[in-house]
């Protein structure tokens, strides 16, 4: 046996391979004003929808560390910073996949629900309740460890039309409920807000809605679904600089959650417009629908199995994306600005309950402010949409909520409460439990809610 000769090219080898990879730092992300700031750079959203399988399918495209793998080359590739994911299983393990994530920059936009744990909108008030709130709470808890975890969508496309508007201060709870479990827990301040459905004749009333009243509702973020914009017209051809103009007093950060209309060959000629000084002052970025074809089509990539094909558009966007750096300076943001104003009844805004009141929250839920959600029930629970009951109790806006207590996620900033200095240690086994998704709108925008 060659034992020598092979100790000595073992012995080789080690001398000459690289010292481990250090994990690279990545920055969380913080809101100042109407931005979105990674340390002392303002950070633009740079993104698309990822859910392979898409909506009906409750799988999570973060648990499969390898198909994760294989799409962060493509993201690398076409220069993303940020996925958004509709659907998670919390019972799933995600550290291998954030941590891929982390490495590569890349951040996670994150919506807690799921099909069977979510708002119902044709029974706002039986879906809220404290069986709901164990499963997002729980949520949170699987994704508050990692660094990268840019934000939580606290509802997708709810409101669809002028008449489920009235699901809105249903919406807005659920936005405190999370904002204030975060807090109790003294977790890092990862930002909640909602992602609205492409509805014009409601998008203003929602948006201020989810910015007014005390601090304790309001949002940390809002977003839209924007499908208005279709190639090959330029900006000054759309009715984007009408809404930049009409979001110019929105005082906290707006981005699309979704864009990319494909009525016409794409060019994805809104990149030229959302990263640049037309749009940067209100508007932080936005994330294309979506990644992977699932037979509406908008997939960039065509996944078969383990092999993923490249479409036009992905290489369409690929130019785009490389043609347009983020606009320098701080994009002229606005460093503070006041509340919303919240809307007036009309035929397009049905909100009933009043401005200064909303769904208290659920009997029985307090414990999981006080000890944490314990384990959520994954993708295959009961569901809990029919666990509350069908009569709304309503309190003061703010009443009970919870409003201090999270870590700064700005390392530049002192950060207090319980979590102060805790960095959740790398991607070590966050708790599990999960959430879900509803759904994704597709095409033009439906939604689903299961
Ligand atoms: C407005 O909402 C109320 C209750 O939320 C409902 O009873 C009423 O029918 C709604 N009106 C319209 C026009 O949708
Ligand atoms: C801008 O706001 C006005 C007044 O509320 C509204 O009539 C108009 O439709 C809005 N335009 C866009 C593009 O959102």
């Amino acid at each position: 046996m060659k034992t020598g000769a092979i100790a000595a090219v073992l012995a080789a080898g080690v001398a000459a391979s690289p010292a481990p990879a250090k994990r690279a730092s990545i920055t969380p992300v913080t809101v100042k004003g109407n931005a979105f700031f990674a340390g002392n750079e303002r950070f633009y959203v740079r993104g698309v929808d990822y859910q392979p399988g898409g909506s009906s399918e409750a799988k999570d495209p973060i648990a499969d560390a390898d198909a994760c793998k294989r799409d962060i080359e493509k993201f690398k590739d076409l220069g993303l910073n940020t996925i958004r994911v509709y659907t998670v299983d919390n019972t799933a393990n995600h550290d291998e996949c954030m941590n891929a994530l982390a490495d590569a920059g890349i951040y996670l936009a994150l919506d807690v629900n799921t099909p069977k744990y979510s708002l119902n909108r044709a029974a706002p008030q039986q879906s809220y309740n404290k069986v709901y709130l164990q499963s997002i709470f729980a949520t949170i808890d699987a994704f508050k460890g990692y660094d990268n975890t840019l934000l939580f969508f606290s509802g997708n496309e709810v409101i669809n039309d002028a008449g489920t508007s009235s699901c809105a201060p249903y919406v807005k709870a659920v936005t405190r409920d999370m904002k204030s479990y975060i807090n109790s827990r003294g977790y890092r301040a990862i930002p909640v807000g909602y992602s609205a459905a492409d509805v014009a004749e409601n998008r203003l009333e929602m948006a201020n809605y989810m910015n007014c009243g005390p601090d304790a509702v309001r949002s940390d973020f809002f977003a839209f679904n924007d499908y208005s914009w279709c190639d090959p017209d330029t900006f000054g051809e759309t009715d984007w600089g009408q809404k930049v103009k009409n979001f110019s007093d929105y005082s906290i950060p707006l981005f699309l959650s979704e864009y990319g209309c494909n009525k016409n060959k794409r060019q994805f000629n809104q990149v030229a417009g959302i990263y640049s000084d037309e749009m940067d002052a209100v508007y932080s970025g936005g994330l294309v629908y979506e990644y992977s074809e699932e037979g509406s089509n908008f997939g960039l990539v065509t996944i078969d199995g383990d092999s993923v094909t490249t479409n036009d558009d992905y290489a369409a966007l690929k130019k785009a994306l490389a043609a347009t750096p983020n606009p320098s300076g701080d994009g002229g943001f606005k460093t503070s600005g006041s509340a919303s104003q919240c809307p007036t009844k009309s035929s397009n805004w049905n909100v009933t309950i009043s401005d200064d009141e909303l769904p208290a929250f659920p009997d029985g839920a307090d414990t999981y402010l006080e000890n944490g959600a314990g384990k959520g029930p994954g993708l295959t629970g009961d569901g809990s949409q029919t666990a509350g009951s069908a009569t709304t109790s309503l309190a003061a806006a703010d009443s009970g909520a919870v409003t201090t207590g999270a870590a700064s996620g700005s390392q530049a900033s002192g950060s207090k409460g319980a979590a102060a200095g805790l960095h959740p240690p790398e991607f070590s086994a966050a708790p599990l439990v999960c959430g879900l998704v509803v759904l994704v709108s597709s095409l033009l925008g439906t939604t689903l809610i299961f």
